[in-house]
């Protein structure tokens, strides 16, 4: 991290669990833990589980998101969630491109740019995933893959936007495997996306936006993945769904 010039992110991505009384325990659990953190607290839930989420939340330090939102304000899509139904409610940020929605749901980088540009112009702040998959970075084509997707994603998103958005690195291999990439590698790709954020917009606009690392981050490794200068926060999956482990995550990304 380097705290100097950009915020230190930790935001948990519940995926799809806690029901909404699981949720209220889990948040008051949370909440006296990291009171005290010197980094944003993000807590992404289910969509069902945000509204007892914001209630649960008020008057703490933590901020809610969502883990996807639709492209469209309205409309003929059954079952989908618009950008301003979530703003409304209270709702602060939004995980979009997650790779499980890559992977599992069809998601690709146009509708991860289409999803972005909405969220941004409903005044989500979006936290947009990237990373490559183990057969690409056996194949040494990391820089491609994560270049191709930054580009994508954020087409058309202007530098005055991107101040709105956190990118999460998060290499497929590495999420929900117990295989956290080293810090090194982590580092490594995090400094790359910030130089192709400097190519695409400018040094300076690069230097301030948080890109965060995502994968089997826990209380263990915590420490040496967010003592690297370009990891500058945590999305954080299994870990988030423990208190205890949170907030050690949290203190980690508090000093
Ligand atoms: P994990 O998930 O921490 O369980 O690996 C991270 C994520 O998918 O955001």
């Amino acid at each position: 991290m380097n705290k100097a010039v950009r915020k230190a992110v930790i935001a948990g991505n519940w995926k799809m669990n806690k029901t909404p009384k699981e949720a209220k325990e889990l948040l008051s659990a949370v909440a006296p833990l990291v009171k005290e953190a010197d980094c944003e607290v993000i807590a992404c839930v289910p969509f069902v589980d945000l509204q007892t989420a914001i209630e649960t939340t008020d008057g703490t330090n933590i901020k809610i998101g969502a883990e996807n939102c639709h492209w469209a304000e309205s409309g003929a899509f059954t079952g989908e969630i618009s950008a301003p139904m979530l703003k409304e409610m209270g709702v602060e940020y939004v995980v979009l491109g997650h790779s499980e929605r890559r992977q599992y749901f069809g998601e690709t980088d146009e509708t991860v740019n289409k999803r972005t540009k909405a969220a941004l112009r409903a005044g989500l702040k979006p936290i947009v995933c990237v990373g490559e998959l183990l057969w690409e970075r056996e194949c040494n084509i990391t820089e491609e893959v994560i270049a191709r997707q930054i580009k994508l994603d954020l087409w058309d998103v202007s530098a005055e936007e991107l101040k709105n958005i956190i990118i999460a690195y998060e290499p497929v291999w590495a999420i929900g495997t117990g295989k956290t990439a080293t810090a090194e590698q982590a580092e490594e790709v995090c400094a790359f996306i910030r130089a192709t954020l400097a190519k695409l917009y400018d040094p300076a606009a690069a230097e301030a936006v948080t890109i965060q690392y995502g994968g089997s981050m826990n209380d263990g490794n915590a420490d040496e993945l967010l003592g690297k200068t370009n990891v500058d926060g945590g999305l954080i999956g299994g870990a988030s769904l423990v208190a205890e482990k949170f907030a050690a995550i949290v203190k980690a990304a508090s000093k």
